[in-house]
């Protein structure tokens, strides 16, 4: 009823972080445009944090739309209570890679072969992981070794770590 009186077109406060919605404050302009500048200079591991309910989600989801846009492959991890072999299973997923998915030696193959493809063609590879203060120990333990893929023109998978 508030929507026809206010005339809205969607219900507000909703719960669940829309990029549609993201107030760009200077410092979310600042922590996007850093988001972006560590995927193209190819850092290797990019750190956002802030308090709880800054909009940290809000702004990774705003990503996709960078990365879409520049034919970046990315995958995106949010459900951090996870097993190694989870967390290699739902990155073969997100980039589509064509092996065996419950084999982590099959999935760390067709990962370096899509890193260097890609790597080939001018393009870097993301890995976007929210809420990476609750990963176990074990699981970024694999990801800090997934940080070791290069080349002599720098680090081939680009970490986003939000928390
Ligand atoms: N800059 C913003 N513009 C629009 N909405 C925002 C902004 N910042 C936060 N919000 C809203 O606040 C709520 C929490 O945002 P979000 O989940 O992105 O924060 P967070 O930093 O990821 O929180 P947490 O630390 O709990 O993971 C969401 O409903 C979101 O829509
Ligand atoms: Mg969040």
């Amino acid at each position: 009823m508030c929507n026809a009186f206010f005339g809205f077109k969607e219900s507000p406060f909703n719960l669940s972080p829309d990029p549609a919605f993201l107030y760009r404050s200077a410092q979310h302009e600042e922590a996007l445009a850093n988001l972006i500048y560590g995927v193209q200079s190819r850092k290797g591991f990019i750190v956002l944090t802030g308090e709880v309910g800054t909009g940290k989600t809000t702004l990774l989801e705003c990503l996709p739309d960078y990365l879409y846009e520049h034919r970046v492959e990315f995958a995106f991890l949010f459900t951090l209570r996870i097993k190694p072999e989870e967390m290699y299973e739902m990155i073969a997923y997100d980039l589509d890679l064509r092996c065996n998915r419950s084999s982590k030696t099959e999935i760390i193959d067709a990962l370096n072969d899509l890193l260097i493809q890609q790597a080939n063609q001018g393009y870097t590879v993301v890995l976007i992981v929210d809420e990476a203060h609750n990963l176990a120990w074990e699981v970024l333990e694999e990801i800090r070794m997934l940080g070791n893929f290069e080349n002599r023109t720098g680090k081939l998978l680009q970490v986003i770590l939000a928390g």
